[in-house]
């Protein structure tokens, strides 16, 4: 025990440094004195406030999964080129390519309509712990426990007060012990205002994705239009755009090492809590589960896309997607073990435990946490292995098994429902068709079938579908075989046959769909999911959660120096660090900071990732970056810092210590991508891209300079030191 003292001495404070997502309304409390004392400038009410206009009125979450901001009284709005790609797509026609060439509307009237994309404010926050879990003990089972505190957020909703054109939304917090109330707006007339081409907007794609050195110009921009009210209303010609009670200054002052920096967004989700068992089955099972099936996918549509440009536009998007979370996965896995995770959290465990036995209190409610967490870790663990593989290799990344599962629901339905029933659900799934096919090859999905298939009867258990999947390979030679046999008898991977049939009688498509191989094969391993694996997960995960539940409050206990902020949920937080680089490796040192040099250093012509459009090369070379280069005349494109983020804070604001935009996140450095888990200051940090960069690609690349008419740019007099 005693050796172990000293070094968590050292642990202690490393923990509680420069992490945390933290949440607005209780930044005064939590925060503010640590803030300014790392240079911030203005004050938490300045972030948050209810009484005037506050930073969080210009904050939005974008379209579901991502972050915006508003930069101008007349609703102007930032955001990724990532996060605005699906939307951009969907406007897209053959004359009219806007993700390959950009746009820019050169007035207000070629503001072009976006359908389904919206913005959601938060209007206030509030901590309903108290109402929520009013009438719960502690000895409660977990159902009537769950039920009282869906009855009590059930009258919560109906009860707070709100405008009629606002929404309430509750939020576990700290893993369920405590609640978080928040009433939000959504508008929903969103407009395309502009962007700019792949090329710059998606610079360095795949290859250069969780990155640094990254030299990505990753924004797109559109307008938020309301009723004449100012309130959230459907599309209408006659909507006004939207006057926010705050929007951001921008600030064209440039950043530099140790400069205080904020971002303000919407983080998805991070587990930073977790038992050492936890996040040893995270990279030792899950992780690998999904990157091995991945890896295969990958490969085959790869090697599909480099041979036929026709397949490479039609894949493209769902590549992207797929690659995203493969490379993530495979970055965390790296990180987790070479920065340590599981030896820290044995070290936090092993002095949770100390304080624990030293207190009887303590003993008598944690003492058994972690031995019975760890017990059901490890129960659980083959079935969680299970469900990867069997999610990743039949779910995720198998369309013909995806479309053989929704298609095996009609069956169900005529079982369930009878034949008048089924004819509107058939419409439903014709309807659904044309966009399957548009970007379909079933040349590509054959081979994937073939390769996944393989892997998913290596890695999972004989009557969990290995027996099966495995003979019925025997049967045809092999799995490529098994696919060339399921693929040219099942009407799914032909578009025509799949449309004929859909047009017969319900009864008679029912009676096909029975026969149809691949619906033959999904149902026959999708039982064996339900009926081996899903069962057992459904026992023990309520379990596992209730015991992390009390680990989190205990954690909170019995570790009352350090300050804890809740997991990343969706809801709105506010993330603050430096501008710094780092060191991955001995004797490499990544600075802060890329340009445009860095750009052209990058360029391969022609090439899909790595392209440079000419206009922005005859700029480069005229070095015509006018007020938005640095003193000593480069042009920044990226930088970095220490702020703690996650998925869902692309498109966040990066603001200085004035609360000025200075920034657009969009990413993280690949040695940091295990912070979701483990958070470490020394070597996480998150890419943004430099809003000098966004103005001169709208202004001087794109043409657009009259967008800048309305924003607000600040520019300090004092000069700032060379680089
Ligand atoms: N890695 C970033 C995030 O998780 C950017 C993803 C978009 N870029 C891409 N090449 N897929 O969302
Ligand atoms: N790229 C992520 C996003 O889209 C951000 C991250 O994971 O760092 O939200």
């Amino acid at each position: 025990m005693k050796k172990l003292f000293l070094p968590l001495l050292f642990i202690i404070p490393v923990l509680l440094q420069g992490q945390g997502m933290w949440l607005p309304l209780l930044l005064e409390k939590q925060n503010e004195k640590d803030m300014k004392s790392k240079g911030m400038k203005i004050s938490a009410d300045d972030l948050y406030n209810l009484n005037k206009p506050s930073i969080k009125d210009a904050i939005c979450m974008f379209g579901g999964g991502c972050t915006g901001e508003l930069i101008s009284g007349d609703g102007l709005l930032l955001t990724n080129h990532h996060c605005g790609f699906g939307s951009i797509q969907r406007l897209s026609s053959l004359e009219h390519n806007y993700v390959e060439d950009g746009y820019w509307a050169k007035s207000r009237d070629e503001e072009i309509p976006a359908p389904g994309l919206t913005a959601t404010f938060v209007s206030r926050i509030e901590d309903v712990t108290a109402l929520a879990l009013q009438n719960v003990s502690e000895t409660m089972a977990e159902a009537d426990r769950q039920s009282q505190i869906d009855k009590n957020l059930d009258l919560l909703r109906r009860t707070t007060k709100r405008e009629k054109w606002e929404d309430v939304m509750i939020r576990p917090f700290y893993d369920g012990n405590q609640y978080f109330l928040f009433v939000t707006k959504t508008y929903r007339d969103l407009r395309f205002v502009g962007a700019p081409p792949s090329s710059i907007g998606k610079f360095g794609a795949d290859t250069d994705n969780w990155v640094w050195p990254r030299h990505t110009g990753d924004f797109s921009m559109f307008r938020v239009y309301a009723d004449k009210d100012g309130h959230p209303a459907d599309y209408a010609t006659d909507n006004e755009p939207y006057h926010p009670a705050h929007f951001l200054p921008i600030s064209l002052n440039g950043v530099e090492t140790g400069d205080f920096t904020m971002v303000y967004g919407f983080p998805g989700r991070t587990n930073e809590y977790l038992t050492g068992a936890a996040v040893k089955q995270v990279s030792e099972v899950v992780d690998p589960a999904r990157v091995e099936v991945r890896d295969k996918a990958l490969k085959i549509m790869d090697g599909f896309m480099r041979k036929d440009p026709a397949i490479k536009i039609a894949y493209i998007a769902k590549f992207a997607g797929t690659a995203n979370g493969w490379k993530k996965w495979i970055g965390e896995i790296q990180g987790l073990k070479t920065y340590k995770a599981l030896e820290k959290k044995a070290e936090y465990e092993a002095e949770f435990s100390r304080r624990v036995n030293e207190n009887a209190d303590y003993k008598y409610r944690y003492g058994n946490l972690l031995p019975r967490l760890q017990e059901l870790i490890q129960e659980i663990e083959p079935y969680i292995k299970g469900r990867e593989y069997f999610y990743e290799a039949c779910v995720r990344n198998n369309d013909l098994l995806s479309k053989a599962a929704e298609l095996s629901k009609l069956i169900d339905i005529f079982e369930s429902s009878g034949e008048t029933m089924l004819v509107g659900k058939i419409e439903d799934a014709s309807k659904r068709m044309d966009g399957f096919y548009k970007d379909y090859y079933p040349e590509v999905d054959k081979a994937v079938f073939a390769g996944i298939m393989e892997i998913f009867a290596n890695n999972t258990k004989g009557d969990w579908g290995a027996d099966y999947v495995k003979e019925q390979a025997g049967n045809r030679s092999g799995y490529e075989g098994l696919a060339d046999y399921i693929f040219s008898r099942s009407v799914i991977p032909d578009k025509v046959k799949m449309q004929e049939l859909l047009s017969k009688a319900p009864t008679e498509v029912v009676e096909k769909l029975r026969k149809d191989p691949a619906i033959v094969f999904w149902n026959t391993l999708y039982n064996a999911y339900t009926n081996q694996i899903q069962p057992k997960i459904q026992e023990l995960q309520p379990q596992i959660d209730l015991l992390q539940r009390k680990y989190m409050a205990a954690q909170m206990v019995v570790f009352k120096e350090k300050k804890f902020f809740p997991d990343a949920n969706s809801t709105l937080r506010l993330t603050y660090g430096k501008v710094n680089g780092y060191s991955p490796r001995d004797a490499l040192q990544y600075e802060f900071q890329t340009d445009l040099d860095g750009v052209m250093e990058k360029y391969i012509p022609g090439d899909y990732e790595f392209d440079v459009p000419q206009k922005l090369i005859d700029l480069w070379k005229a070095k015509d970056y006018g007020q938005y280069a640095t003193p000593d005349g480069r042009l920044p494109v990226g930088f970095i810092a220490t702020n703690h983020t996650t998925g869902g804070n692309s498109g966040s604001p990066a603001l200085d210590a004035k609360g000025n935009l200075i920034g657009l996140n969009f990413d993280r450095v690949w040695e940091g991508t295990m912070s979701d888990l483990n958070y470490d200051p020394a070597i996480c940090r998150n890419i943004m891209v430099d809003v000098r960069y966004v103005l001169f690609i709208i202004d001087k690349f794109g043409g657009a300079g009259y967008l800048l008419d309305e924003m607000k740019l600040v520019k300090s007099k004092k000069k700032r030191r060379k680089r």
